[in-house]
């Protein structure tokens, strides 16, 4: 049986959430991934050096005692953030990152940022510490459509915040558009992108055509096949700017399967699995662990890891759980529609 091995990956964009749906995902992640950058948008959102601090304790918690993990922290960037808390928790170790959501533009990102403007001298001091910025790339702006949100905010927001902070360490993260990619391509500066294997797989024929596909909404939403197959082009590039966040993002089935349903794919336990696909029908195996497990940590200042993980081959479909039994309901895995053949050992 062909197998693989590789470097432990890492996952650079992760949603743990909190309470019991935490201590349901979080061995779904820990199982094959060392560390993950651990998103700040909870209700209320990870807003000061404090929270995030009780927040990595509530994660270390629900770890189970024979796993290993590491939970990278961010802070929620809001207009009000206190700019020498944040510099205390990223000179603590703590934080990794500080995540900019756009106001609305995403699962709870009401407390979000509205005016670029307002959060300037906090960009500034990020940029002179060396603490990076993790972009959800789309503008809100109601006249701006949803399937062009990302290229829009490339345009207003990410191209002038490189120009006047080119020090300033960036991610465009879960880029969705081949604008996405040729501008992280192209960009002089800091900056890098994370793509995730739902939009690897993915373009918005699959979530719309034949019946709406609930659980293959995010945001940003997919779209059309030839970005889908620009970000595979990236992805199995082994330009060290792209690497994987997966965006896992666990919401209910009763969320999900809603008329007005939440935005996300719970990808955690397949990540592995559709990557090697994907990286397998390009005939790019042999670049699977630079996206998965070196360009990440060389972004963020961190050694990769030295563990390895390996994957097999099989001749007959791998087979997963259609759910994950949370406690609070059931959590749909993302089922890419095609057989899968390549699970981790
Ligand atoms: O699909 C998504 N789900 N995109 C995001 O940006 C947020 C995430 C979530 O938290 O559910
Ligand atoms: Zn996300």
């Amino acid at each position: 049986m062909p197998t693989l091995t590789i470097r432990r990956p890492d996952d650079w964009h992760l949603h743990l959430r909190d309470g019991r749906m935490l201590c349901a995902v979080l061995p779904e992640t820990a199982r094959h991934f060392v560390r993950a950058l651990v998103m700040p948008n909870l209700v209320p959102p990870v807003v000061t050096g404090a929270q995030a601090r009780a927040y990595r304790r509530r994660i270390l918690a629900a770890l189970p005692k024979d796993m290993m993990f590491e939970p990278l922290m961010t802070l929620y960037l809001t207009e009000t953030t206190d700019p020498d808390d944040m510099a205390a928790a990223f000179a603590d170790g703590l934080i990794h990152a500080v995540k900019l959501y756009p106001a609305g533009a995403t699962t709870n990102s009401a407390s979000g940022v509205r005016d670029m403007a307002r959060i300037r001298p906090v960009l500034e001091r990020m940029a002179r510490i060396g603490l990076p910025l993790c972009l959800h790339g789309e503008v809100t702006t109601p006249e701006v459509d949803i399937f062009d949100r990302e290229r829009v905010f490339i345009d207003t927001v990410l191209a002038p915040l490189c120009r006047d902070l080119p020090e300033l360490k960036v991610t465009l993260e879960h880029i969705t558009t081949a604008d996405g990619i040729a501008y992280v391509t192209e960009a002089t500066g800091h900056i890098a992108g994370t793509i995730t294997p739902h939009h690897l797989m993915l373009n918005r024929t699959h979530l719309l055509a034949g019946g709406i596909r609930p659980h293959y909404y995010c945001l940003p939403v997919a779209k059309r096949a030839e970005h889908q197959m620009a970000l595979r082009r990236a992805a199995i590039s082994s330009n060290p700017r792209f690497f994987l966040g997966t965006d896992s993002a666990p919401h209910t089935d009763a969320a999900k399967e809603s008329s007005c349903g939440c935005a996300g794919c719970f990808t955690a336990p397949v990540a592995l699995s559709c990557l090697a696909h994907v990286f397998e029908a390009h005939g790019a195996l042999d670049r699977l662990e630079g996206f998965a497990a070196r360009f990440g940590p060389a972004h963020y200042g961190l050694t990769p890891n030295l563990a390895t993980i390996t994957l097999e081959r099989r001749d007959a479909p791998v087979t997963y759980p259609d759910t994950l039994e949370t406690g609070v309901g059931p959590v749909t895995l993302f089922n890419p529609g095609h057989p899968l053949y390549w699970r981790v050992v």
